[in-house]
C-alpha cells in the first residue's frame, strides 16, 4: 500500500522559485497593455511568488527525496519500493480552493500585490491556521499543502484565498469531489485564536480545468499522478500541444474605489492564460462591462475564452459567465456583468496567437443593491438586481406588491426574461423567478407574458453561486376589475380611445367603429344630445324642441322661470301640473297637487292614478286619494342624529344608518353598500365582477356589515350578516359603467335600531333637482392613492345637470347616470366608496338613495365630479326583484 508522509506541517514557505513543489517555477512573457492606476504593478507572470504555500512537503518532492536516497537502500528496499508502486491502488492528485475570513486582521492595498513584503508576512503569519486547517477533516492524511494567492477587504476583516493540494487513492478523492459544498464549508474549530475567530469559510473542490493550475501558479504535472498521465490520455491537453513554453500565465491584480473605472485589455497576447483579479471595497460588487471581445470562433470553446468567477480563484462553481466563440464588439457593451462580493475573477485563455485588440472592458465599483421590498402604488416595474446588467450570482430577492386599494387587482406584464441558460423542461433548479408561486426561469411565449393577480403578490428570486444571465424586467399595473377600458370607447379590436375621439369625424379605430353611429347636422341646426337634429329657431321658446333639452342657448329677456338649459318659461308654466323644464324645476316646490293625466314623470298613486306634484312620496301630505304616496315610509329617518370622502368630515355616530361595508374574507372591505328594507342592500354592479384570480360574484365570499361607523378589526359592534345572491343588472356594461347597480339579499333579515335603518327608495318620477345638496358617505380612500378611512366619512355634494357633467366627461354619461359634486373639486368619493350611497333629504324630512356610487375621473378633480348610478332609473327594476319587499 502506498502511503504518504505523516509529517503535514511544512515548515518551509514556498517562496522562491525552487522551493516546495507544491508550486512550480516558470517563467514567460506577455505583452499587455498596460491597465491604468493599477494599485499593484500591472502585470507578472503567475509563479510561486503570487502565494505563500505551507503544509506538507508534496509528494513529488517526496519521491525526489526518496530516489535521492536510492544508492544506499538494499535491493531488497528496491524491490519492496517497486512492488508497492505497482499494487497500490491508483491516485490522483487534486486541490480544494477556498476562502476565509479573519475579522481581526486588516486589509491594505499592498495586500493585493503578492510580491510585496506585507503580503509576504501577513501569509506567513497565517501559516499556522493552514497547518491545522484539515486537523480533523476526515481526508486529513490526504492533504499535502495550501498556498495562499490573494487577499481581499472582507465585510469584517481580512478575507483569505487559497488553495490546498491533495494526493489521494481515486475513490478517496471521488468522495471529496461528491462531498457537498456544505460538507466542506463545515466550521472546523481551531486551537488558536486567529483559527477560532474565522468566519465566512467557503472551501470547494477545483474541477481540473486546463486553466486551473496555470492560473494558480502551479506545475500542470502536479495535477497529474504517477500511473496515469493526462497528456497520454487527452492529445490535445494544453502541456502536449503549441503550448509548452514553461511558463505562461499572467496576471494583474486591480483595485477599484468608488467612482472610478479600471480598464482590462489584451493587446497581442503572448501566453495562453490570463487573469484580471479585480477588487473593490467592501459593501461594494464589482461590475465588469466588456466592450470588445475579438477574435472568436464561433460555437468552439477550445480556442479561446474569457470566464468571469464570483471568487478570486477559477472555480467552475463560482462561474459568472463565460464566452466561447462570440464574434462580438461594437460601440455598445458586449456585456455587463455584476459580483455577488467585491472580488471578480477575470480569465482569458486561448490555443492560437493573434494580433491585435482581443478583449478590452473596464470595471467598477457599484454599492451592492438591497433588492426586493413591499410596494403599494398604482403602477411600476420590477427588474433582477442590477438589470439590464447580468444579474448577481448567489442572491435571493422577494418582493410584494399590493394595489393600493381594496378590490384591485395587479396586472403583471413580462417584458424580458432571461434566467436559464437553455430553455428546459425540466423545471427551474438553478435560478428562478416565483411571481405568485409559479416559477419562471425558461422564456415565455408572448401570449403568457401578460398574467393578471389577486392583490398582494409576492415575488421571489433567486439565482444560485453559478452562472448568471440578464434577468427580468416586469411591469405591472393595479388595475379595477370594472373592465378593460374603463370610461374609454373600446374598438373592436379592444384598443381602448378616449371618448372626446368618438365621432370627431377621425378614424381612430381599426374597424372604425368609433365614427360608425354618428349624427351630423346641417347648417342651422343644432344637434341634440339624442343625436337629433333640430332648427337652431327652437331656442328659448317655452317649450325646448330638443326633448332631452340638450340644445343650449342663451336667452334674454326676463323669465319667471328659467329653465337649467336657459329656456324661459311664463308664469302660467310654472306649477300648472305640466312639467316643462326637463328636470322638472318648474314643478317643484308647489303646494297643490295635480290629479292629471299619468306620464313618465308623474307620480302614479297605487290606485293607478297620477299627481302632478313633484316627489309627493313620504312628504307627510297625502296627495293620492288612496294615501298610497304616504305608505311605506318606515325609511330614511336618522333616530340616533343629533348633531372622506375626500373633503369630508367623520360622521357622527347613527348619522348614516343605512351604510353598509360589504368585505370579503382576506380583503376585508371592498365595497359600500346601502340597506333598503330589513333584507336588500343595493350596491355598485362593477363590485361584482369576476377576474381570473378573485370570484366577487360569489355570494358566499361576501359578508355586510351594518351599524358601523370605526372600521378595525373585529366586528367592533357591526351587525354582520351572510349574502344569500347578488343580483347584477343584467344591462350592466363594464365598459361604460352604464346600469352599475346590483341588488343584494341578505341570509338573514336585519333587525332595525337607532344605528341601523333603511334609506327611502324614490318613487321613478322622483325628481332630484340640480343644485341639491345631498350627502355621499362611504369608508373609501381620503384622497387619490390614499389610504382607505377607518372612520365613516361624509361629504356634502351638488346635484350636477347631466349635460354639464357630460361636457366635462365626453358624453360618457348615460341616461342612468348622475353626476353630483363640487365644480371646484375637493369634495368627492373616491376609491372604496363605490356601491355606497349619495342621499337627499327631502320636504318629509326623510332621507332618500339618489345616486349609487360608481365612478369619476380621478378624486375630487376640478371639473370632474363623481358620477352615480341614478335610482330613479332603477325603482321599478327594484321594486321588481324584491317581490315589493323593497
Ligand atoms: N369605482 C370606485 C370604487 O370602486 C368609486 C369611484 C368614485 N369616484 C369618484 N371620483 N367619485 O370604489
Amino acid at each position: 500500500m502506498r502511503t504518504l508522509p505523516n509529517s503535514k506541517t511544512c515548515e518551509v514557505y514556498c517562496v522562491s522559485r525552487h522551493g516546495n513543489s507544491c508550486c512550480s517555477a516558470a517563467q514567460g512573457e506577455g505583452e499587455l497593455k498596460e491597465p491604468t492606476q493599477s494599485l499593484s504593478p500591472p502585470t507578472k507572470p503567475v509563479d510561486q511568488a503570487d502565494q505563500v504555500v505551507v503544509g506538507a512537503p508534496g509528494r513529488s518532492s517526496w519521491r525526489r527525496w526518496m530516489l535521492g536516497l536510492l544508492p544506499f537502500f538494499p535491493l531488497t528496499a528496491i524491490i519492496a519500493l517497486t512492488l508497492h508502486y505497482l499494487t497500490s491502488p491508483p491516485s490522483s492528485v487534486f486541490f480544494l480552493g477556498g476562502s476565509v475570513e479573519f475579522p481581526n486582521l486588516s486589509f491594505s492595498s499592498e495586500l493585493t500585490d503578492s510580491t510585496s513584503p506585507q503580503f509576504r508576512l501577513q501569509a506567513q503569519a497565517l501559516n499556522h491556521y493552514f497547518s491545522e486547517l484539515y486537523d480533523s477533516y476526515p481526508w486529513s492524511s490526504y492533504h499535502l499543502c495550501s498556498g495562499i494567492t490573494a487577499f481581499s477587504e472582507g465585510a469584517k476583516g481580512l478575507n483569505v484565498f487559497y488553495w490546498s493540494k491533495f494526493s489521494a487513492p481515486d475513490n478517496v478523492a471521488m468522495a471529496m469531489r461528491r462531498s457537498s459544498p456544505d460538507r466542506l464549508r463545515r466550521r472546523l474549530h481551531g486551537s488558536n485564536k486567529v483559527q477560532r475567530d474565522s468566519c465566512n469559510e467557503q472551501r470547494y473542490y477545483m474541477e481540473q480545468d486546463d486553466s486551473m493550475l496555470h492560473l494558480l501558479g502551479l506545475d500542470p504535472d502536479d495535477f497529474e499522478s504517477e500511473e496515469k498521465s493526462d497528456k497520454i490520455k487527452n492529445p490535445n491537453n494544453i502541456q502536449s500541444g503549441k503550448w509548452q513554453l514553461g511558463f505562461q500565465a499572467m496576471s494583474f491584480d486591480l483595485y477599484a474605489k468608488y467612482g472610478n473605472n479600471r480598464t482590462l485589455s489584451l493587446v497581442s497576447p503572448k501566453k495562453p492564460y490570463y487573469q484580471w483579479r479585480l477588487r473593490v471595497p467592501s459593501g461594494h460588487v464589482v461590475r465588469l462591462v466588456i466592450l470588445t471581445l475579438h477574435g472568436a470562433t464561433p460555437g468552439s470553446c477550445t480556442s479561446h475564452k474569457l470566464s468571469a468567477y464570483d471568487f478570486l480563484l477559477p472555480l467552475q462553481n463560482k462561474i459568472i459567465a463565460r464566452w466561447c466563440g462570440l464574434p462580438v464588439s461594437g460601440s455598445s457593451p458586449v456585456m455587463k456583468l455584476t459580483s455577488s462580493g467585491n472580488v471578480m475573477l477575470v480569465t482569458f485563455s486561448f490555443s492560437r496567437q493573434r494580433d491585435g485588440a482581443i478583449f478590452k472592458a473596464y470595471f467598477q465599483a457599484i454599492p451592492k443593491a438591497v433588492c426586493g421590498g413591499s410596494v403599494s402604488s398604482w403602477n411600476g416595474s420590477i427588474s433582477s438586481p442590477y438589470y439590464p446588467s447580468y444579474y448577481p450570482p448567489n442572491i435571493d430577492c422577494t418582493w410584494t406588491v399590493q394595489a393600493p386599494m381594496p378590490g384591485y387587482l395587479i396586472s403583471m406584464t413580462i417584458m424580458t426574461i432571461d434566467i436559464q441558460d437553455s430553455p428546459s423542461s425540466d423545471g427551474c433548479e438553478k435560478d428562478w423567478l416565483d411571481i405568485g408561486g409559479a416559477k419562471l426561469c425558461n422564456p415565455v411565449s408572448d401570449s403568457s407574458k401578460k398574467r393578471v393577480y389577486s392583490s398582494p403578490l409576492s415575488l421571489h428570486f433567486h439565482s444560485d453561486e453559478s452562472l448568471t444571465h440578464k434577468g427580468f424586467y416586469l411591469l405591472y399595473r393595479a388595475f379595477s376589475p370594472e373592465g378593460t377600458c374603463p370610461r374609454q370607447f373600446r374598438c373592436g379590436d379592444g384598443h381602448c380611445i378616449p371618448l372626446r375621439k368618438v365621432c370627431d369625424g377621425i378614424k381612430d379605430c381599426s374597424d372604425g367603429r368609433d365614427e360608425a353611429k354618428c349624427a351630423s347636422c346641417r347648417p342651422g341646426e343644432v344637434l341634440c344630445g339624442n343625436g337629433q337634429c333640430k332648427p337652431q329657431s327652437s331656442q328659448c321658446v317655452s317649450q325646448s324642441s330638443c326633448d332631452d333639452s340638450g340644445e343650449e342657448g342663451t336667452c334674454a329677456g326676463k323669465c319667471y322661470h328659467v329653465c337649467p338649459n336657459k329656456v324661459c318659461l311664463p308664469k302660467s308654466s310654472v306649477c300648472d301640473g305640466v312639467t316643462d323644464c326637463k328636470d322638472r324645476s318648474d314643478e317643484l316646490n308647489c303646494t297643490r297637487a295635480y290629479l292629471k293625466g299619468c306620464s313618465l314623470s308623474s307620480y302614479k298613486c297605487a290606485n293607478g292614478k297620477c299627481v302632478s306634484k313633484v316627489n309627493p312620496e313620504c312628504d307627510g301630505i297625502k296627495d293620492c286619494f288612496d294615501g298610497s304616496d304616504e305608505l311605506r315610509c318606515g325609511c330614511g329617518t336618522r333616530p340616533r342624529k343629533r348633531t372622506k370622502i375626500v373633503g369630508g368630515s367623520d360622521a357622527g355616530a347613527g348619522s348614516w344608518p343605512w351604510q353598509v361595508s360589504l368585505q370579503m374574507d382576506h380583503y376585508g372591505h371592498v365595497c359600500g353598500a346601502t340597506l333598503v328594507s330589513n333584507r336588500w342592500l343595493i350596491s355598485a354592479a362593477h363590485c361584482f365582477q369576476d377576474t381570473d384570480t378573485i370570484k366577487y360574484s360569489d355570494a358566499r365570499a361576501w359578508r355586510a356589515y351594518m351599524g358601523m361607523r370605526v372600521m378595525t378589526t373585529g366586528n367592533n359592534g357591526a351587525a354582520i350578516r351572510p349574502v344569500r345572491r347578488i343580483l347584477v343588472h343584467p344591462q350592466y356594461d363594464q365598459f361604460t359603467s352604464d346600469y352599475d347597480i346590483a341588488l343584494l339579499e341578505l341570509s338573514t333579515p336585519m333587525f332595525f335600531n337607532d344605528l341601523v335603518q333603511p334609506v327611502c327608495i324614490p318613487a321613478s318620477s322622483h325628481s332630484f333637482a340640480t343644485g341639491t345638496t345631498c350627502y355621499v358617505t362611504g369608508w373609501g380612500v381620503l384622497m387619490e392613492d390614499g389610504e382607505l378611512a377607518t372612520r365613516l366619512q361624509e361629504a356634502s355634494v351638488k346635484i350636477i345637470n347631466r349635460s354639464t357633467c357630460n361636457k366635462l366627461y365626453d358624453d360618457a354619461v348615460t341616461p342612468r347616470m348622475l353626476c353630483a359634486g363640487n365644480m371646484q373639486g375637493g369634495v368627492d368619493a373616491c376609491q372604496g366608496d363605490s356601491g355606497g350611497p349619495l342621499v337627499c333629504l327631502e320636504h318629509g324630512r326623510k332621507w332618500f338613495l339618489a345616486g349609487i356610487v360608481s365612478w369619476g375621473e380621478g378624486c375630487a378633480r376640478q371639473n370632474r365630479p363623481g358620477v352615480y348610478t341614478q335610482v330613479v332609473k332603477f325603482t321599478d327594476w327594484i321594486h321588481q326583484q324584491t317581490k315589493g319587499q323593497v
